[in-house]
């Protein structure tokens, strides 16, 4: 299970590589004017989201793996790891919001601010501190 252990990690690093800088990228994105400019910022986001789609899917196959193969039954007192799924199914719906904000700069229809995204920028990177924390420390 070390080895799954191991990937899992190699996952996370690798989704969070996209959830970190895309959102960065819509903020460049908004402040692009010319058409060029545009069309290359929309390469480079269909490419880094599919990156980090893998990312997640294989965060998500081997942190079950991880529970199902090694973790269950629950050991006494591992109340973090339910607070640590809720935590996941937040940054699912983080990582579909930036599909639907992609899909508005592919349609040239974005209507947020590039502030607005500088804001959501932060959002994942919370998101990781709690995490981690929870899955190191294991405080409850
Ligand atoms: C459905 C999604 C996930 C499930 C079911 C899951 C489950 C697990 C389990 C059972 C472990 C082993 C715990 C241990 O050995 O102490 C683990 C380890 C870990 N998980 Fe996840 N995980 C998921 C997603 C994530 C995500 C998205 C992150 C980071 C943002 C993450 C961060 C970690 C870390 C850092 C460890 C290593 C803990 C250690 O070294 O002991 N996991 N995960």
């Amino acid at each position: 299970m070390l080895w799954i252990k191991a990937f899992h990690i190699f996952f996370i690093v690798s989704w969070f590589a996209g959830l970190l800088y895309l959102p960065r990228l819509f903020v460049y994105h908004t402040d692009t004017i010319d058409n060029a400019g545009r069309q290359r910022f929309r390469t480079m986001e269909k490419r880094l989201f599919a990156i980090m789609s893998i990312g997640g899917i294989g965060a998500v196959v081997t942190g079950l793996w991880l529970l199902l193969g090694w973790w269950w039954p629950l050991p006494e007192g591992s109340h973090w790891l339910g607070l640590k799924l809720i935590l996941v199914a937040g940054l699912l719906g983080f990582h579909l919001a930036c599909w639907g904000w992609l899909r508005a700069f592919a349609g040239d229809h974005n209507q947020h601010s590039a502030r607005y995204f500088r804001l959501v920028n932060e959002i994942p990177a919370l998101f990781l501190l709690a995490i981690v924390i929870l899955a190191i420390v294991k405080p409850f």
